[in-house]
């Protein structure tokens, strides 16, 4: 057992050669957002392949994202899509708009998936007002000080069954600090106790460590 991030790091590399195997479209995905000036805070490889099973474990026909970045997390989300699904995602920046886009073009994705940009918040209503067919996995992944507000929006949009996956729950482990007054640790205690009061939602949430340090994930299924 370790506490050390090298150690952490190296069991992932080694998770990741052996299970998610170099792929030249989401290698370039990250290369392309990286020369852009996007943060490298998208999901780990191995995260995004537990996405990608989550997504595919669920049957999910239609998956909605709040927060786009480059196209990394989408591209592994919308792979698990039949020929007929959709995906749909959120994302306030134009440019990150702009460099995920072209990430879903060359990944032949262009076609089941659809970028909506501007203050989710916004987007989310918007939608609402649409009546949209019910999405069967929601992935929230945006501003955190929303994350209550993205649950919120996500029982409104999903059906009973339904997955909502909230990413970086753990932030360090600030997220257990009740008199924080970070905004995103803020957003995230709310959109955990939303999750564990909530008689709509059955719950967990799960500590990660690895290339991308100590954070974490919630899992939340929606009920009848
Ligand atoms: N899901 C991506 C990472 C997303 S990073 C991946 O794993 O590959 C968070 C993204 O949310 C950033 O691109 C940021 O611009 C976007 N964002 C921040 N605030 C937002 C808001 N209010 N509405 C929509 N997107 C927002
Ligand atoms: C940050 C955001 C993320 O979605 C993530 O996975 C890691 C870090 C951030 O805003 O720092
Ligand atoms: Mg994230």
């Amino acid at each position: 057992m370790s506490t050390n991030p090298t150690h952490w790091t190296k069991v992932d590399n080694y998770f990741t050669d052996l299970l998610t195997p170099a792929d030249p479209v989401l290698t370039a995905a990250l290369q392309d957002s990286e020369a852009a000036g996007l943060p490298a805070i998208n999901v780990a490889p191995n995260q995004g392949k537990l996405l990608h099973l989550l997504a595919q474990l669920q049957g999910a026909h239609r998956i909605l994202e709040i927060g786009t970045l480059g196209g990394y997390s989408t591209i592994w989300l919308a792979r698990a899509l039949p020929a007929d699904g959709h995906l749909l995602t959120l994302e306030y920046s134009p440019k990150h708009a702009e460099v995920a886009a072209a990430n879903l073009t060359r990944a032949g994705l262009d076609k089941i998936t659809e970028i909506r940009t501007g203050p989710a918040l916004d987007s989310l209503a918007t939608l609402h007002a649409e009546s949209p067919a019910p999405f069967d996995l929601v992935f929230i992944d945006a501003d955190k000080a929303n994350n209550p507000h993205y649950v919120e929006w996500s029982l409104k949009l999903t059906r009973p069954g339904s997955l909502i996956i909230v990413d970086n729950v753990v932030r360090g482990g600030e997220v257990t600090n009740p008199k924080s007054d970070d905004p995103s640790i803020r957003g995230t205690r709310a959109a955990l106790e939303l999750i564990a009061s909530h008689p709509k939602l059955d719950g967990t949430a799960v500590q990660t460590v690895g290339t991308k340090g100590y954070d974490g994930f919630a899992l939340a299924r929606v009920l009848d």
